[in-house]
């Protein structure tokens, strides 16, 4: 048992919870807030949807104590909200709802498309509302009373609306790689080279709707060692887990890698470009594929940049993975739980590289097939937790 502090809908709280307790049962059972509705309890459905310091989050996959001297708003917490008045009222009008199970994290849903997408079409909104299911309506109402809401702000904006929240990037929903997965089979005609400008300048830094993260790792080798080895592609795959490189030219690739996190299972196919500067020790793969299970599809640009360090004798990676998914995954894209789980992937390929470079395989690189080795299971996410819950509770092992 442990004891948190919070603000739920602007009231201060403190509450012993055990730490196995999520955010949704938490609101529910302990604070009585029933408007937080849970479905699938495996992040997958929306229902049980709330903000926590203004993001979305699924309160059935996010721990209460993991919540600690963060604010928390439910729907209950939107009463003098004229935002959410009018989406209220607009989902009545246009039949959002039958039995409103799914409404309260629709709503919620709702108001952040709002605020974040003032000039949302529809596409745009069926994207951003893809995270949230409702069995009874057919989302055709849904969409039309978000329409409606956004075009009645145009006329009636809101006086005291409270400030947009930052858009991490800003981006249409048409994703020209994905016609670029699709026509880029490894024995496709190859683009020009890449010069040193396209290299140093990240096609995602403009991007609205990618996400972005930033993470670096020092491998106890000299730079050209590295260097030479991150362009060996069969060898980096090798540091994946659950990825196999079917076919490559030493610039452009074909491949497929298996993740699976938490309830989610993915099996990403795709091909991607590896576009190297030599002389700046900078390189950025974009690459775009399809999961077949979800039918979700994702691009993603990793561009690495290495410096040397103590005197030459190791190298910082500096990497940045910049993303989008459509599709049923789309919903976990900008998960605070999602971002933690990335970086430690990053943490887990630096690792893997040191021990190649060492001359040890890397552990599951050697196991029967990399290709059935799922990323790291559950055994990744459940690190990311743990190291939350220790993060919260003054790093004690
Ligand atoms: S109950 Fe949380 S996503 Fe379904
Ligand atoms: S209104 Fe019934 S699940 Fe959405």
């Amino acid at each position: 048992m442990s004891v948190i502090e919070l603000t739920i809908n602007d009231r201060s709280v403190r509450s012993d919870v055990e730490s196995r307790v999520h955010l949704g049962d938490f609101l529910r059972e302990t604070h009585h807030l029933t408007g937080t509705h849970l479905g699938c309890e495996h992040g997958v459905c929306g229902a049980c949807t709330v903000l926590v310091d203004g993001e979305p989050v699924r309160s059935c996959i996010t721990f209460a104590v993991a919540c600690d001297q963060q604010k928390v708003r439910t729907i209950e917490g939107f009463d003098d909200d004229e935002l959410m008045r009018r989406l209220r009222r607009s989902f009545s009008i246009h039949h959002g709802l039958q039995c409103g199970y799914c409404t309260p994290g629709m709503l919620i849903t709702a108001s952040d498309i709002v605020r974040r997408f003032p000039d949302a079409d529809e596409a745009r909104i069926r994207l951003e509302l893809s995270g949230n299911l409702c069995r009874c309506t057919g989302y055709m109402g849904i969409v039309a009373a978000i329409k409606a809401v956004l075009a009645d702000l145009k006329e009636n904006p809101i006086a005291d609306a409270p400030v947009a929240r930052k858009v991490v990037s800003d981006a249409t929903i048409a994703a020209p790689a994905f016609e670029t997965f699709a026509a880029a089979p490894a024995s496709a005609p190859q683009a020009a080279a890449p010069t040193a400008a396209a290299v140093s300048e990240p096609a995602g830094a403009q991007r609205k709707g990618w996400t972005a993260i930033d993470d670096s790792f020092v491998v106890p080798f000299p730079l050209d060692q590295v260097w030479t080895f991150m362009g060996d592609l069969p060898s980096v795959a090798r540091c994946l887990p659950g990825a196999e490189l079917l076919d490559h030219d030493g610039e452009s690739l074909k491949g497929k890698i298996a993740i699976k996190f938490g309830p989610m299972s993915a099996n990403f196919a795709g091909a991607a470009r590896l576009e190297r500067d030599d002389a700046a020790h900078r390189a950025v793969m974009r690459g775009a594929g399809q999961d077949n299970i979800s039918r979700s599809r994702a691009n993603g640009d990793v561009t690495y940049a290495l410096s040397s360090e103590a005197n030459g004798a190791q190298t910082r990676v500096a990497v940045t993975l910049e993303y989008m998914l459509q599709g049923p995954l789309a919903q976990f894209s900008r998960s605070g739980l999602v971002k933690d789980f990335v970086r430690r992937m990053i943490a887990d390929f630096g690792a893997r590289i040191t021990a190649q470079l060492g001359g040890s395989d890397a552990p599951e690189a050697s196991a029967a097939s990399a290709a059935s080795a799922k990323f790291n299971a559950g055994g990744l996410v459940w690190s990311v937790i743990w190291s939350r819950i220790k993060q919260l509770f003054g790093k004690r092992d």
